[in-house]
């Protein structure tokens, strides 16, 4: 039977793989910890790992489980920045879940807009407390509001659509505009300068990495409303910082933050947290911090259980899978194509 170390295991994973195996195909081992260059021994024995965003699959744990006789890393999640795909290459094959609910993840920045500009986390707390006063807590309608959407893809067309339904006027940038779409596709300038709201929908990559920084915001509207739910290292968590301080940004609404790895999915809640930049942040009254939820939806789950067992199978059976990734991906258009459905 085909032996999968699971590691960064949630209740919830548990749950949502266990569903999925019902009948027993895979041995599959949950561990707590993630994968990073201390915990990659926990593999040994197993076929295959399953990982998650968080998980550090640099060069050494790649070595490391190539050694082991891993021929394949499972990432239950669509972003794959946090593994060497570069590295891996020749090594390794690495599947994805390409998409498991982009509703679930485009709902959650709608969710933080509103709750963010119409002071819904404030209203809960003073409301919680008897206190009815208004003061402070008048928002602006979305209504008739430009939105820079960073990223046309699956979550972002699905957040284009429920912007639209809000009356909002949609403009937005994508290295690779989708042909007759109906979008009003801006270079990243004209996108700074006339959003109201920047929603970013887009993958970390090398040459976007802090595409959100200190001259970027010199360029944006004042007041302007920044939405992050992709990749926390999209934006330079010191400059927005400075931005929120300097009053150019108006609020920020971010799922995901760069230094998140050691701290999101854990409950520091009877400690001090040592991240500075993190506690200036939640300490703002305009800063809205989920910690990397916005994917987690019954539906998600479940499909995210069913795509990464279909992908363990169909790769370990027949060598390829149509949702394997590699560096090369999106640098050369067909490159599985080249391989027969594998990237090498
Ligand atoms: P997708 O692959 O369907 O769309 C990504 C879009 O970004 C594509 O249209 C692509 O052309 C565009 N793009 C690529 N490089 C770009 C660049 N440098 N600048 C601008 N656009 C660029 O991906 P999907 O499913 O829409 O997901 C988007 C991102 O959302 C993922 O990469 C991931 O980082 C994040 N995500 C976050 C989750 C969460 O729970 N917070 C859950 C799932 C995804």
């Amino acid at each position: 039977m085909l032996k999968i170390a699971f590691f960064d295991s949630k209740e919830y994973d548990r749950q949502s793989f266990e569903a999925a195996n019902k009948d027993g195909e895979f041995d599959i081992r949950f561990f707590e910890t993630r994968l990073t260059p201390d915990t990659y021994k926990l593999a040994e024995g197993c076929d295959v790992v399953c990982v998650f965003v968080n998980d550090d699959i640099n060069s050494f744990v790649i070595d490391k489980l190539y050694e082991m006789g891993i021929r394949l890393i499972a990432l239950r999640c669509a972003g794959y920045n946090n593994v060497d795909v570069e590295y891996a290459y020749g090594k390794i094959h690495v599947v994805r879940v390409p998409a498991y609910s982009p509703y679930a993840v485009a709902e959650h920045a709608m969710a933080l807009l509103l709750t963010s500009i119409r002071r819904i986390h404030k209203a809960y707390i003073r409301t919680k407390d008897f206190n009815f006063s208004l003061e402070g807590m008048t928002g602006f309608d979305l209504h008739g509001k430009t939105v820079g959407v960073i990223g046309t893809g699956k979550i972002g067309r699905i957040f284009i659509d429920i912007c639209r339904g809000f009356g909002m006027n949609v403009i937005a940038y994508d290295k690779f505009p989708a042909a007759d779409s109906g979008i009003e596709y801006v270079s990243l300038d004209e996108l700074w300068e006339r959003a109201d709201i920047i929603s970013l929908h887009c993958p970390l990559t090398d040459e976007n990495r802090h595409m959100i920084n200190a001259t970027t915001i010199d360029k944006m509207k004042k007041g302007v409303v920044i939405i992050n739910t992709s990749r926390g290292a999209l934006i330079s968590t010191e400059a927005l910082v400075e931005g929120i301080k300097d009053r150019k940004i108006g609020a920020a609404c971010l799922d995901v933050y760069e230094e998140e790895s050691n701290i999101f999915f854990h409950d520091y809640s009877n400690h001090i947290v040592n991240d500075d930049i993190l506690a200036r942040l939640i300490s703002m009254p305009n800063v809205i911090v989920t910690s990397h939820q916005a994917f987690l939806t019954k539906e998600a789950l479940s499909n995210i259980a069913d795509t990464t067992l279909a992908n363990i199978k169909e790769f370990t059976g027949t060598g390829r899978s149509l949702n394997e990734v590699c560096y090369k991906c999106g640098k050369i258009a067909d490159c599985r194509q080249l391989h027969e459905q594998k990237c090498f």
